[in-house]
């Protein structure tokens, strides 16, 4: 089996290849990646004699024509990933989540190739923090930001060539992911650099802003329980139980790396900022019989502050440049 992994150069792609090629030795990868400020070619240096790496855009029809042509599994991670920079330029969102979407839907539609989409739990806009409700494959679509506007726009877009076209997709619909390789723009490797750093954690707002906390290991799983026994057209929510506000995430970081509980700052909030997000996984437990592997927080955690202090080399690059744009916006 042939598997075209786009985006397999940033975050949980490379976690995708690593996992595929430990756990599944029947499957070939190619990965498709423009490699923007996002992708890394340091996140598959040691697979990198196990994949076909092709380093190109998923809106260029040509390039994602002939390998879709020969995979038989495109998975479909590739995207501008980052709700603040979708505040500062919308435009690359629009790009990659939608026309690089549509180019994609275009050359499976060709080719009869299986196709999985890989979604946010963004899409569904935010729940009140005292409202027992959490998002099930039912709750309507109302994105917030240009991000999850543009998520939504790509997951509609997928729907429709299921439905229109016979296109054999599935789609799923995951919580905030942690672990290695994360961007250290993102919130939870964000903090663990500053400390590295010697700089205090920076808060949005008050802190009170809930997100749903899944080790990217069990995303990826379930991506792969959905490929195998997935029913076509079907979406499927991915969590893991783990609804944390960011205060508690701060200050259990503050906590395993050593620190007072409330050295942090407070720091501008993000505009439109979304309250909560929490992800009902009933069909994802009944109908493919996942369980996360990784469902202790805390010890994740440590896992993951333990692999940027190991893997400074990785992260050190990008990290004055982060802070210089966040420095920027007051945050
Ligand atoms: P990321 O930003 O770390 O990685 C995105 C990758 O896509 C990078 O390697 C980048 O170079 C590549 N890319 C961007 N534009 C491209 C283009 N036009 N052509 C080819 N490659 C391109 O993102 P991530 O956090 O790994 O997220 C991966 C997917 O998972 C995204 O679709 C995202 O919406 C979704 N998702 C992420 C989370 C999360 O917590 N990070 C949660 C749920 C869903
Ligand atoms: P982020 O990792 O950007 O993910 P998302 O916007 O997709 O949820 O942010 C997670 C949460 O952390 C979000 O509520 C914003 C907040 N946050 C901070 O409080 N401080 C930070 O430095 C960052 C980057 C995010």
């Amino acid at each position: 089996m042939r598997a075209l992994i786009t985006g397999g150069a940033g975050f949980i792609g490379a976690n995708f290849v690593h996992q595929t090629l430990q756990d599944r030795p029947d499957v070939a990868v190619t990965v498709l990646d423009k490699l923007t400020y996002a992708g890394s070619r340091d996140s598959l240096a040691d697979v990198a004699d196990r994949i076909t790496f092709v380093e190109g855009d998923i809106a260029d029809a040509d390039v994602v024509d002939p390998l879709v042509a020969e995979s038989d599994v495109v998975v479909h991670f590739a995207a501008e990933s980052h709700n603040d920079n979708s505040l500062n330029d919308p435009s690359p969102f629009l790009h990659t989540n939608i026309t690089g979407t549509f180019a994609l839907l275009e050359a499976v539609r060709r080719h009869g190739t299986r196709l999985h989409h890989i979604s946010t739990d963004e899409v569904y806009g935010d729940l009140e923090l005292d409202d027992p409700a959490k998002f099930t494959e039912q709750t309507p679509y109302n994105p917030s930001s240009p991000y999850s506007a543009t998520k939504a726009g790509s997951d509609l877009l997928v729907r429709a060539w299921v439905r229109s076209f016979g296109v054999a997709a599935t789609i799923s619909n995951c919580s905030n992911n942690y672990g290695p390789y994360q961007h250290i723009e993102k919130f939870i490797p964000r903090q663990i650099t500053n400390l590295i750093d010697g700089v205090k954690p920076k808060l949005y707002g008050a802190g009170q802003n809930v997100r749903d906390w899944i080790h990217v290991r069990d995303h990826n799983r379930a991506v792969w329980d959905i490929i195998d026994r997935g029913r076509i057209g079907q979406t499927y929510l991915i969590g893991a139980d783990g609804e944390k506000n960011n205060k508690e995430v701060i200050e259990l970081i503050l906590e395993l790396m050593g620190h007072e509980p409330g050295d942090y700052e407070h720091v501008a909030d993000r505009p439109g900022h979304d309250l909560r997000y929490a992800i009902d996984n009933t069909v994802l437990r009944e109908e493919l019989g996942w369980q996360p592997q990784f469902p202790d927080f805390r010890s994740g955690l440590a896992d993951t502050i333990e692999w940027y202090r190991e893997n400074e080399s990785w992260w050190r690059p990008r990290k004055a440049e982060v802070e210089a744009k966040y420095a920027k916006q007051g945050q």
